[in-house]
C-alpha cells in the first residue's frame, strides 16, 4: 500500500452516465454534477432521444435540474434507430450540440427496444461519422437466445464489433463498459480510434458477489458482472495508462421497487461513490499515480476536448465510509453501490 494521504488531480469527467428524466433526474443529477465537470449522458429515455432537436431539450431540462453552484456540463449523446438521418447528426455535432451517437442492439439492455436489429442499415450512418470523425458509442452485447449471457460481449467483438472496425476503419468507435478480458485485448490490439470505458462496478466485483449465499440484485447489470479473471484483466487495463481506458460508471439508478423483483431491472448505482471507489482500487493497485489519467485526462483526449481547469483533492481518512449513513437521504428506496470493500477516501469540500 501506499503511504498517500491526499492527491490533486484535474476534475474528473464520466464517459458514461444514466441520468434519466423528471424526478428521477432531480434526485440523481446532484451526485454526478458534484463530482464530475462533465458527462456522457445515455440517451435511453422512455421514448429515446433519437435525433439532435430532442438532445437539445433533453439537456435543457438537465440544466434546469441541476442544484444551485453546481458547474456541470451534460455531453449528449443521441439514440441510433434504423432511421437515424446522417443530415441531422452532422448539423447537431458540427453546432456542438451532440458529442456522439449510442448503438444499442435490439432488445440488448434497458429501453434498447429501438436499437438497431440489421446492421447494415445504418452503414450509411457510419460512413458519415467517420468521414467527420463523430464517436460511435457501443453497448458491445448480442442479443441471440443461443448465446450464453456471459459470452455475450466476447461474441458481440467477433460478430459485430471487428467487421464495423474492419469497414470503417476511420470510425472512432468507444466499446461501452467492457466486462471481459477478450474486450480488453482487442481494444489494446487495435489503434487510437478504439477506446473503451470501464465501470467502478466491474472493476470491484465479480460475478460471486451477485450470486453466491443468495441472489444480490443490486449487482445485477448488463453486461453482467463476469468471473474473477475479467475483473482482474479490466483493472490491469484502468491502471496501465494506456490512454485508450477511460471511467465511464454507468451509473444507471432503478428504485428498490423495480430492482427487488422477480424481473428486477440491470443497473447499479454508483455515481455518488464512483471517484473514491476509484481511488480505493488504484490505491489497492499502487497506482495511484495512474488515477488522473484515468479519471480526467484519457476521456477528453479521446474526445478532443481540453482537459478540465478546475481540480479535486482526495483525502484519506481512518475511518471507513458508511453507506447507509452517508446516503441516508436517498432513504432506502434508491441503493447506492457497495463495492465490498471499506472506502477511506474523500473528496475534499
Ligand atoms: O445495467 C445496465 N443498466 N446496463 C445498461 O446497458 C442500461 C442500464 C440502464 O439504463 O438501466
Ligand atoms: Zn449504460
Amino acid at each position: 500500500m501506499s503511504e498517500i494521504n491526499s492527491i490533486t488531480l484535474k476534475k474528473p469527467d464520466d464517459w458514461h452516465v444514466h441520468l434519466r428524466d423528471g424526478d428521477m433526474l432531480k434526485r440523481v443529477l446532484p451526485y454526478t454534477s458534484k463530482d464530475f465537470a462533465r458527462a456522457i449522458i445515455m440517451p435511453n429515455l422512455v421514448p429515446p432521444v433519437c435525433t439532435t432537436a430532442e438532445a437539445m431539450a433533453y439537456k435543457q431540462r438537465i440544466l434546469s435540474a441541476l442544484p444551485n453552484g453546481h458547474n456541470f456540463t451534460p455531453l449528449m449523446v443521441v439514440y441510433l434507430t434504423e432511421d437515424t438521418q446522417p443530415d441531422d447528426l452532422e448539423q447537431g455535432y458540427k453546432s456542438g450540440a451532440i458529442q456522439a451517437v449510442k448503438l444499442y442492439p435490439a432488445g440488448a439492455t434497458t429501453n434498447s427496444e429501438s436499437g438497431v436489429k440489421d446492421f447494415g442499415k445504418v452503414h450509411h450512418v457510419f460512413e458519415r461519422m467517420a468521414q467527420i470523425g463523430m464517436p460511435l458509442l457501443v453497448h458491445g452485447e448480442v442479443v441471440d437466445a443461443d448465446i450464453d449471457i456471459f459470452d455475450r460481449e466476447a461474441v458481440f467483438i467477433d460478430k459485430v464489433l471487428e467487421p464495423i472496425v474492419q469497414k470503417f476503419p476511420a470510425l472512432k468507435v468507444v466499446m461501452e463498459h467492457i466486462t471481459t478480458k477478450d474486450a480488453a485485448d482487442y481494444i489494446r490490439s487495435k489503434d487510437a480510434n478504439l477506446a473503451a470505458t470501464i465501470t467502478p462496478h466491474h472493476l470491484m466485483i465479480n460475478r460471486n458477489a451477485m450470486l453466491v449465499g443468495g441472489i444480490k440484485p443490486h449487482y445485477y447489470c448488463l453486461p453482467i458482472v463476469k468471473r474473477e479473471s475479467h475483473r482482474l484483466a479490466l483493472v490491469v487495463a484502468a491502471v496501465s495508462g494506456d490512454k485508450r481506458f477511460f471511467l465511464g460508471t454507468d451509473s444507471a439508478p432503478h428504485s428498490d421497487e423495480a430492482k427487488l423483483q422477480a424481473c428486477g431491472c440491470a443497473g447499479v448505482f454508483n455515481a455518488p461513490n464512483a471517484i473514491i471507489c476509484c481511488a480505493t482500487l488504484f490505491e489497492q493497485q499502487n497506482a495511484l499515480n495512474k488515477l488522473e489519467g484515468f479519471l480526467s485526462i484519457n476521456g477528453p483526449t479521446y474526445y478532443g476536448l481540453p482537459v478540465n481547469e478546475a481540480e479535486i483533492t482526495l483525502v484519506k481518512t481512518d475511518k471507513a465510509l458508511n453507506l447507509a449513513a452517508e446516503y441516508k437521504q436517498l432513504d432506502g428506496a434508491l441503493t447506492v453501490f457497495d463495492p465490498l470493500t471499506p472506502l477511506f477516501w474523500r473528496i475534499k469540500e
